[in-house]
């Protein structure tokens, strides 16, 4: 790995520097003190992108996408390109050509840093396991990490405090809904999700998130109403129905997830001042109307912008 631009701008004050552990690989790869630093830092590159024009020295970062992404992809090549690196770019399954430990030990010689969007997240660990240099997990069937650190830097914008919000969660118990559970508890908010019988998140995850919540004063729950859930909340978050890779559910899922729809009556349970949130993209008609979606409570763009903002942020703490 080559050593530390001279150009690159010092941390805000009080920021850690470095991630410790190297990999984000899952949310909870982050310390507290990580993450309310990549949040911070994340404000700053927003408001002065110009500070750390220079701050990645010329560095390789690769993308490598098991799956499709718009803005995942575009926001990772944006940033590094921002941050005056370079982003190289490979599509197609990881580990089929050759053994992933042999993928990951080739990679390790030429770039800084990786990047990974993959079915499994198996491939994401073991990625890490067998590469020396910085992996980010940009979406897994476990966890979606950047969205999350993007979907609070969102919520911090647009409430004064982020403690003791309520957010609820109307959908399947999967990726996104895993990061999501993790970080608002971290963030000591009220998070509640309502999904169908047999869609439930995992229990390992939950129970990690009951743990974060019982240090912050928030509090994590499940449902399968959603409008026991969306009472009184300041944030409705949904996601697909059927994620990538799970196509072949579509149907099923679509009878299994009917009821859980977010439409305008769904939201007239919620707070008179709840904000509408999804990872997009969405699926108008299914988890969510196109009304909702095109509603002055929709902050669903913020989220996408702020995609950008906090991978730079990441980036900038794992590689600067
Ligand atoms: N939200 C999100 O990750 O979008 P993409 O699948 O387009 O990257
Ligand atoms: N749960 C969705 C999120 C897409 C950003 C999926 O995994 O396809």
């Amino acid at each position: 790995m080559t050593s530390s631009p001279v150009s690159a701008p010092p941390p805000p004050a009080g920021i850690a520097s470095r991630i410790a552990k190297g990999d984000v690989t899952r949310d909870l790869d982050l310390t507290h003190e990580e993450f309310r630093a990549v949040l911070e830092l994340a404000d700053d590159v927003k408001r002065s992108p110009a500070a750390y024009r220079s701050a990645l020295g010329g560095k390789s970062i690769a993308l490598l996408f098991e799956k499709p992404s718009l803005r995942t992809r575009i926001t990772f090549e944006l940033a590094i390109q921002q941050l005056g690196g370079f982003a190289i770019l490979n599509d197609g399954p990881i580990g089929a050509r050759e053994p992933l430990k042999d993928a990951a030990r080739n990679l390790e010689r030429w770039v800084s840093g990786i990047v990974l969007r993959t079915f499994l997240q198996k491939t994401v660990d073991d990625m890490a396991r067998w590469s020396r240099v910085p992996v980010i997990n940009a979406l897994s069937d476990m966890y979606h990490p950047c969205q999350a650190l993007a979907d609070m830097q969102t919520l911090r914008e647009k409430f004064s405090d982020t403690r003791g919000l309520r957010l609820a969660f109307v959908g399947d118990g999967n990726n996104v809904a895993h990061s999501l559970m993790l970080c608002a508890a971290r963030l000591g908010m009220h998070f509640t999700i309502a999904h169908p019988e047999g869609y439930e998140p995992e229990t390992k995850i939950v129970a990690e998130a009951e743990r974060l919540a019982a240090e912050t004063g928030g509090t994590v729950s499940g449902t399968t109403d959603p409008y026991a859930a969306v009472r009184g909340a300041n944030a409705i978050y949904t996601d697909v129905w059927a994620s990538m890779g799970e196509e072949d559910e579509a149907a099923e899922r679509r009878t299994d997830f009917a009821n859980y729809q977010v439409d305008d009556d769904l939201m007239s349970h919620a707070d008179p001042g709840a904000v509408f949130m999804h990872c997009l993209p969405a699926k108008r008609g299914e988890e969510v109307t196109d009304s909702v979606v095109e509603s002055k409570r929709s902050v669903v763009f913020d989220q996408a912008e702020n995609r950008l903002h906090a991978q730079k942020a990441l980036l900038l703490m794992l590689l600067q």
